[in-house]
């Protein structure tokens, strides 16, 4: 299930906010922007290169996850489930296309969210989140399946969902960029 969110503009830092969206139910929505990136997103760089926003994460309950609007990318936030940290964990990464482990892709302490860069690494679509075979994110443009870390684990994508530069500012605030 996805809802629209409405209140936009009291907090300058949510005016990029687009929607939230749990499990399976996030199909419909992202399906809806299921579209290459590539050539569609092209802002004026010098307006977005030194662009960062602040996230409250406590918008985002666990199993969730939110999508926000970053340097004209979509920005995957996630609370993982102890489940998914567990699996992502369990992943032996010599078995992985670009290996990495999950510590590498979190930050210590805050192991249960999970912030991506929303675009597949194959040819940029946008991947939903809550369907594929490894419990992550599966891209419906030539099937690209993302594991509970953002890991690339079937399909023609080269390497994970990018993990962008971010630091904690607080337990429920994060600045990206
Ligand atoms: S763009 Fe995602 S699999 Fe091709």
């Amino acid at each position: 299930m996805s809802e629209p969110v409405t209140d936009v503009g009291q907090d300058p830092n949510r005016r990029d906010f687009i929607y939230i969206a749990a499990g399976a139910g996030a199909v419909g929505a992202a399906a809806m922007v299921a579209v290459p990136l590539i050539g569609q997103m092209n802002p004026a760089a010098d307006t977005l290169a030194l662009a960062s926003i602040e996230y409250d994460l406590s918008k985002v309950e666990e199993g969730m996850q939110a999508v926000v609007k970053w340097r004209g990318k979509p920005l995957f936030v996630r609370y993982r489930t102890k489940k998914e940290i567990a699996e992502a964990k369990a992943v032996d990464i010599k078995t992985l296309r670009d290996p990495q482990t999950d510590a590498e892709r979190v930050k210590a302490g805050h192991e249960q969210y999970l912030v991506l860069i929303g675009v597949c690494t194959h040819l940029g679509c946008v991947p939903n989140f809550g369907t594929g075979d490894y419990g992550g994110w599966f891209c419906p443009c030539h099937g690209s399946e993302y594991d509970t870390s953002g890991r690339i684990r079937q399909g023609p994508a080269p390497k994970n969902l990018e993990v962008p530069e971010y630091t904690f500012l607080s337990d429920t605030k994060i600045k990206v960029g």
